[in-house]
């Protein structure tokens, strides 16, 4: 699909030159990330008519090493009775040398009602998909919101965690098992609000991924439905995990608390995946949020909004999930680093320099004392440490034009930042992937200033990338 429009919207200064994007239209949640046949593939939930949420496609694009894409013709479309409003989230597995796609079709009936089927599409070339139609109908005790499929083998035996709502109107995440992929056994919930001693948890769990790593059973899930407490749960939903241990044959789980994964603006329904090549799980999300926020992005008017994160390496040390970027991301550094050391006193020191949107920052802080280190990007966003409070903060220019908004998290010593910046997003890494920071922000396209000023004796050293892609970005 290509639209006329499409050459304009590569001239926004907003668009991004290293992350997924769509084409036209509305991105939200990645879908059916995995490894096959020598290349790495990315769907994602699309609405090419428009930059809201009508109907969903699975929009696809490709690569063979995580940078470079190629886009494909959408691998779901919705055509069938089980998937007429919209082929909502799932995931891919390979089997037999086939792809198969497990997502959710959506359907409104006569009377407005929602119906939810999980669907299978099955394909050899990894482009091509046939669908197969229905293999799992909501089970008693479920609303129709219930949809999401993650499917994984383990033990010769195949699974799937789908989010849901269960009639008390609670959030959980329920499993199922099967050994021929067409016909699905319920094992029941396995994690869920007001159920097995969690309390309150969310009238809805979206988007749920169960898996191993390093000797722990993580779960991946999206809650709505929290209200804020002290500096969580800020934004409309979440998106985090529990770490636990889960017993397949019983379907028992036992997990500690539940810690968010992001702790900025834009970050929502994760997946993630095992390249088995290189012997490590990557996450990616959506950077976004379905929230209010959504109806002021300046990119509506040039005919597409969003884009997902970066490619992260995910690790679990302690009972902590870390992320990182993917190696292969340092191959988008072109020529040489400026490196600076730097010695700031308490006041109101401030180093400047110009950066390109497209940047990533390295700064690891050697020593601090008591007191304040602010970093200004563009004169959009801004970094908080606060040394007295152990507290990061990250400020943003609202995107309604009415001020700056904030979110929070206790770093107990800043060590180590390392930035992601493209044209209208930040990531940032805290302390190796301790914590992180996501968010889309819209500068003055003509201001490309960077400030480091600070409120105490500190010494750091400052690394800074230009980055580039070989074949986007070029026209600007
Ligand atoms: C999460 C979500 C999923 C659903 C999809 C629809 O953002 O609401 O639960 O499958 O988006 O686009």
């Amino acid at each position: 699909m290509k639209s006329k429009n499409e050459a304009y919207i590569n001239h926004d200064p907003y668009r991004p030159c290293y992350h997924l994007s769509p084409p036209f239209g509305l991105m939200n949640d990645p879908n059916g990330l995995i490894y096959f046949h020598g290349r790495f593939h990315v769907f994602y939930q699309w609405n090419p008519f428009e930059t809201n949420h009508g109907i969903k496609f699975w929009g696809h694009f490709s690569s063979t090493d995580l940078l470079h894409w190629e886009e494909h013709p959408p691998a779901l479309v919705p055509s069938e009775w089980y998937d007429k409003n919209g082929c909502y989230s799932g995931s891919a597995i390979e089997h037999n040398d086939k792809m198969y796609l497990f997502y959710t079709g959506n359907v409104k009936n006569q009377n407005g009602e929602r119906e939810s089927y999980q669907c299978l599409a099955v394909s050899e070339d990894g482009i091509h998909f046939e669908k197969k139609g229905p293999i799992l109908h909501v089970p008693k005790g479920y609303t129709p919101h219930f949809r999401d499929p993650k499917v994984w083998k383990q033990n010769g035996r195949w699974y799937m965690v789908l989010g849901a709502q269960s009639n008390s109107l609670d959030g959980r995440a329920v499993l199922f098992s099967s050994t021929d992929l067409y016909h699905w056994e319920m094992l029941g919930p396995i994690a869920g609000s007001n159920w097995n001693g969690l309390g309150e948890f969310g009238y809805m769990w979206e988007c749920p991924d169960l898996f191993s790593l390093q000797g722990k059973d993580i779960l991946l899930f999206c809650p709505q439905g929290l209200e804020p407490k002290g500096l969580n749960y800020k934004n409309l939903y979440q998106s985090g995990y529990f770490v636990g241990h889960w017993i397949p044959d019983t379907n028992h789980y036992e997990h500690g608390e539940f810690m968010e994964l992001d702790r900025g603006f834009d970050f929502y329904a994760p997946q993630t995946f095992v390249d088995h090549h290189n012997n490590r799980r990557i996450m990616i999300a959506w950077m976004g949020m379905g929230d209010d926020n959504e109806r002021y992005h300046p990119t509506i008017e040039k005919g597409w909004i969003h884009a997902l994160t970066i490619p992260r390496e995910i690790k679990v040390i302690g009972d902590h999930l870390y992320q990182m970027p993917i190696k292969e991301l340092k191959k988008l550094r072109s020529g040489k680093p400026i490196m600076v050391n730097l010695v700031l006193n308490n006041e109101n020191d401030e180093y400047s320099m110009m950066i390109n949107p497209q940047s990533e920052i390295i700064m690891n802080v050697h020593s601090l004392t008591n007191g304040r280190l602010e970093i200004t990007i563009r004169n959009n966003i801004k970094l908080k440490y606060d040394k007295n409070e152990n507290l990061f903060t990250m400020e943003r220019k609202k995107f309604d034009g009415s001020g700056l908004e904030s979110r929070q998290c206790k770093v107990n010593q800043l060590r180590k930042l390392q930035i992601y910046l493209d044209s209208s997003s930040i990531e940032i890494f805290i302390n190796d992937g301790q914590e992180v920071f996501t968010a889309r922000f819209f500068a003055n396209p003509e201001d490309h200033t960077f400030r480091i000023s600070s409120k105490a004796e500190a010494s750091m050293h400052l690394q800074l990338y230009s980055l580039r892609m070989k074949n986007s970005c070029k026209s600007r």
